[in-house]
C-alpha cells in the first residue's frame, strides 16, 4: 500500500480543525499542527494541543504571519491543510507563498468547509466572506498549486443543536421560527465526519484538483422537514412562524457582527438553496458519501436523538 501522506494542519485547534487532526491521526497520517507559541501556554487551547501531541502529532512552531516558519513547516510535509478562521481567509495568501516557495506540496485544502462559494447567491455581509474564499481560490489556482476544496456545508453543532434559534441552548419545544418558506434543502454534517472525509480525500487522485461536496443523503433536510423530524421524536407539534424574505433581508441589515454574517448565510442557504440549488458536475466536483461508502455518518435523525 501507497504510504500515507504528512499532512500540516495550519489552524488545527480551531473549532473544525481539532476534528480534522483528529481524523488524521486516527487514519494514520503522519499528522503535524503549526501551533503559536501563545496557544501552547493558553490554559484551554494548551490541553488540546497536549491531547494532539499524545495522540502523536508533532507540533510545529510558526505563525501565518512568519513566512519562515511557514515554508519549514510545509518543508516537512506532503499535504498543507488549512483551516484558519474568518479573519485570517484572505491572508492565507501567505500560505499560498510559502507553498510556492517550499515547491514539495502535492495538495492543499484552503479554509473553506462551508458552501461551494463559487456558486452562493448571497447578500452582505455573507458575500464578502464568500468572495474572500473565492479569491482564494483563483490564487491558487493560478499559482499551480494542486487543490481540493472541501464544501461540506451546515456544520451540524452549529445549526441542529437549536434548529438555528438564537438564544436556545436545546432545540425548540414550544414554537419555531423558520427562515423562508421551509421547503428548500438545506444539508448538515457532523464535524467527525467532515474530518473523516476530507482525511479520506488528501491521498485520493479522484479529489485532485476538485471540489469534494459533502452531501450524504441522509443529512439533506428543508426545514420544515427538520421541523417535522423533530416534532416526531418529541411526540408534539411546533407552532411555526415564517420570516419572509424581505424580513431577514431587513433583519441582516440592521443586525450587528456576527449576527448579520449569520444571518446572511442563513439566507443564501435556506432562502436561496445555495447547498443544494446545483448539479454536481465531473468536471469540478465529486461527492463524499458516493466516494466512500464504507463511511457510517453520523444521520440527521441520529444526531437530533441526543436531545430528546
Ligand atoms: N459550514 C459551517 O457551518 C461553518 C461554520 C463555521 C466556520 N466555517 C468555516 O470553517 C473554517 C474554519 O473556521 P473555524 O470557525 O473552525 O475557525 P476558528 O475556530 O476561528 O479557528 C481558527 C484557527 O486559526 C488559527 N490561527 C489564527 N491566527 C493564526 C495565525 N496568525 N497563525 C496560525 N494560526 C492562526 C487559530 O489558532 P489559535 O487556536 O492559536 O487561535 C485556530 O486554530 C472557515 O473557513 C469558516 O468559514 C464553516
Amino acid at each position: 500500500m501507497a504510504q500515507k501522506s504528512k499532512i500540516l494542519f495550519i489552524g488545527g485547534t480551531g473549532y473544525i480543525g481539532r476534528f480534522i487532526v483528529e481524523a488524521s491521526l486516527k487514519a494514520g497520517h503522519p499528522t503535524f499542527v503549526l501551533v503559536r507559541e501563545s496557544t501552547v501556554s493558553d490554559p484551554v487551547k494548551g490541553n488540546l494541543v497536549e491531547k494532539f501531541k499524545s495522540s502523536g502529532a508533532t507540533l510545529v512552531h510558526g505563525d501565518l504571519y512568519d513566512h519562515g516558519s511557514l515554508v519549514k513547516a510545509i518543508k516537512q510535509v506532503d499535504v498543507v491543510i488549512s483551516t484558519v478562521g474568518h479573519l485570517q481567509l484572505a491572508d492565507q495568501v501567505k500560505i499560498i507563498a510559502a507553498i510556492k516557495e517550499a515547491g514539495n506540496v502535492k495538495r492543499f485544502f484552503p479554509s473553506e468547509f462551508g458552501n461551494d462559494v463559487d456558486r452562493v447567491h448571497a447578500v452582505e455581509p455573507a458575500k464578502t466572506a464568500f468572495a474572500t474564499k473565492v479569491d482564494i481560490r483563483r490564487k491558487i489556482e493560478a499559482a499551480g498549486i494542486p487543490y481540493t476544496y472541501v464544501s461540506s456545508n451546515y456544520f451540524a453543532g452549529y445549526f441542529l443543536p437549536t434548529l438555528a434559534q438564537p438564544g436556545l441552548t436545546a432545540p425548540p419545544r414550544d414554537k419555531v421560527t423558520i427562515f423562508g418558506d421551509g421547503h428548500v434543502k438545506a444539508i448538515f454534517n457532523k464535524e467527525d465526519d467532515i474530518g473523516t472525509y476530507t482525511i479520506k480525500a488528501v491521498d485520493d487522485p479522484r479529489t485532485l484538483n476538485k471540489i469534494l461536496y459533502l452531501r450524504p443523503a441522509k443529512n439533506i433536510y428543508s426545514f420544515n422537514e427538520l421541523v417535522a423530524l423533530w416534532e416526531k421524536k418529541i411526540g408534539k407539534t411546533l407552532e411555526k412562524f415564517h420570516l419572509t424574505e424581505e424580513k431577514i433581508l431587513k433583519d441582516i441589515q440592521e443586525s450587528p457582527i456576527p449576527i448579520n454574517v449569520i444571518l446572511s448565510i442563513n439566507h443564501s442557504v435556506f432562502v436561496k438553496g445555495d447547498h443544494t440549488n446545483f448539479e454536481i458536475e465531473e468536471s469540478f466536483g465529486v461527492e463524499a458519501s458516493k466516494l466512500y461508502p464504507d463511511v457510517k455518518y453520523t444521520t440527521v435523525e441520529e444526531y437530533l436523538q441526543q436531545f430528546v
